[in-house]
């Protein structure tokens, strides 16, 4: 699948710009008093949260988890584990927004959001650039959500197909040629 497929343009990179400055503006009133850690999940959120925390005017802090990927396959297993984790130190108590490129099924993200719970932290709010909700499988809200996206598989601005088109500056669709 996919083997010799063309990214097609969805989303330009103008319109991702505008819309992380919009997630930008709600995170920049909602912690306006606060220093909330940013935890990027590995390693689709790299350039959303390089774009979106340089349009932060608050005091934030970054952290990043990864949690076991797909591999080749285009599909969760429904048995995500937490790969890289952080100390319980570094949650406690604190205003934590997890950075996404996308929810999909859910599963990936309320494996996240049980895992960082544990930990006590103040708050957890979810941040992602895309929601695919037809896909759903496990019930979560994205708290700061970018664009809704159509049943397809999406790559670039971080997120992969086998690793492959992270780089692409605009949100594409794989098509087969
Ligand atoms: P979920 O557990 O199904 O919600 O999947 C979340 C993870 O799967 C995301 O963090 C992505 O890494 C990956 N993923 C889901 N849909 C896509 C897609 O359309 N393109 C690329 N990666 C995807
Ligand atoms: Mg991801």
């Amino acid at each position: 699948m996919f083997h010799n497929a063309q990214p097609k343009v969805l989303y330009s990179r103008q319109q991702i710009e505008t819309t992380v400055a919009r997630l930008a503006d709600e995170i920049n009133r909602d912690y306006r008093d606060k220093r909330p850690l940013l935890v990027g999940v590995l390693k689709g959120s790299c350039i959303l949260l390089s774009d979106l925390m340089r349009q932060l005017t608050i005091s934030v802090e970054i952290e990043f988890v990864a949690l076991s990927s797909y591999g080749q396959s285009t599909q969760s297993s429904g048995r995500v584990k937490v790969v890289k984790g952080l100390r319980d130190s570094l949650v406690r108590d604190r205003d934590i927004v997890i950075i996404e490129d996308i929810l999909d099924t859910g599963i990936s993200l309320s494996r996240l959001l049980n895992y960082l719970k544990k930990k006590k932290p103040a708050s957890v709010k979810i941040c992602v650039l895309l929601d695919k909700p037809s896909r759903r499988k496990v019930e979560v809200k994205a708290d700061y959500c970018g664009l809704v996206v159509p049943d397809r598989f999406i790559v670039g601005y971080g997120l992969d197909w086998n690793e492959q088109f992270r780089q692409l500056p605009d949100i594409c669709v794989l098509e087969e040629k």
